[in-house]
């Protein structure tokens, strides 16, 4: 069901306003739609009284901090970032399980903006969680990273702010209208969906600078080659398997690139792509030819459910 957008966001601005009072927030944006769209809520509601951080915590893409940058200029809003890849490789070192990883993943996301929110002297965290996200995380299929207060996690208690979630009642497709109508170029309200805990949800087992350096490029490449068809979400997956390949005549124990696209309204269900051949062979040939590590490259074929998007 199609929202009014304009209606909308006039009532979430006096939400901001009241629930955020004069101590001001803060808004983390990984440059996805539904935290750019709470950075410009926040930004219109509260004026300098909202900070914008990007937290570069080595699991986004390469272009994510740049285009959140670029994306918000125009606003007047100057994003400043965080550089806290260390602490996130060191807490996922040695963790394996996906709702281990998951939870690590959510504890130092939270810690990193409590010490932020002390820092700059606010109050109250503004996030883009959404419906989705909720009925996930509450329906106990995977820990989203943004919910906290809805499984009885108390945010002021634990982390030291008050959390206020503009967007909790609607899903991805209105949440595009809203982010049109507050005048974001296509880029951002268009974009597909990116995962919080970036591509950590995207290596099977342990997450290292290395596979996230494997999988940043095999990423690009899909995101690139696939553009043309517009689906709903598009990404590349490091397998934790290996598989014997030959690469310069010589046997290669090598990496297994799994590539997802898929077709949704609200991810809470999905179908599958029907990628023509010649953008599967092209996303093929880049990946054997530019990362010398992967000697595999498949295609998942699965809907939702019983698959889910992610791969963890
Ligand atoms: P799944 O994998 O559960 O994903 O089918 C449904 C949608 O949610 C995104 N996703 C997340 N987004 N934090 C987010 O902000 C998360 O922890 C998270 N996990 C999954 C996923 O990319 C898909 O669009």
């Amino acid at each position: 069901m199609k929202i009014q957008a304009k209606r909308f966001i006039s009532e979430k601005l006096e939400e901001i306003k009241q629930e955020v009072g004069d101590r001001g927030a803060l808004v983390a944006t990984s440059g996805g739609v539904d935290s750019m769209a709470c950075a410009l809520l926040a930004h219109k509601a509260l004026g300098k009284r909202a900070v914008i951080l990007f937290v570069d915590d080595g699991l986004m893409r390469d272009s994510d901090k740049k285009r959140v940058r670029e994306e918000l200029k125009p606003f007047g809003i100057n994003v400043k970032v965080l550089n806290v890849q260390k602490d996130f490789f060191k807490a996922l070192k040695g963790k394996e399980d996906p709702e281990e990883k998951r939870k690590v993943f959510r504890h130092l996301f939270y810690k990193t903006l409590g010490k932020a929110v002390k820092q700059n002297k606010v109050k109250s965290l503004i996030q883009g969680t959404i419906a989705a996200d909720i009925i996930e995380t509450k329906g106990k299929i995977k820990t989203q990273h943004n919910i906290l207060k809805q499984i009885g996690i108390d945010p002021e208690k634990r982390f030291g702010f008050k959390v206020v979630e503009p967007l909790r009642e609607i899903f991805k497709y209105q949440v595009r209208q809203v982010a049109k109508e507050l005048g974001f170029s296509p880029r951002v309200y268009k974009q597909m969906p990116f995962p919080g805990p970036g591509l950590a949800t995207r290596i099977i087992g342990e997450v290292t600078p290395r596979k996230v350096k494997i999988l940043r490029r095999a990423t690009e490449i899909v995101e690139e080659e696939i553009k043309e068809l517009r689906p709903f979400q598009a990404l590349a997956v490091l397998l934790n398997d290996k598989a014997t390949g030959i690469r310069k005549g010589k046997r290669s124990f090598g990496n297994i690139i799994a590539v997802r696209s898929v077709e949704s309204k609200d991810a809470m269900t999905a179908s599958v792509t029907r990628v023509p051949w010649r953008i599967l062979e092209r996303i093929r040939d880049r990946i054997i030819k530019e990362i010398p590590q992967v000697v595999k490259v498949l295609f998942d074929i699965t809907p939702k459910p019983p698959s889910t998007i992610e791969y963890i």
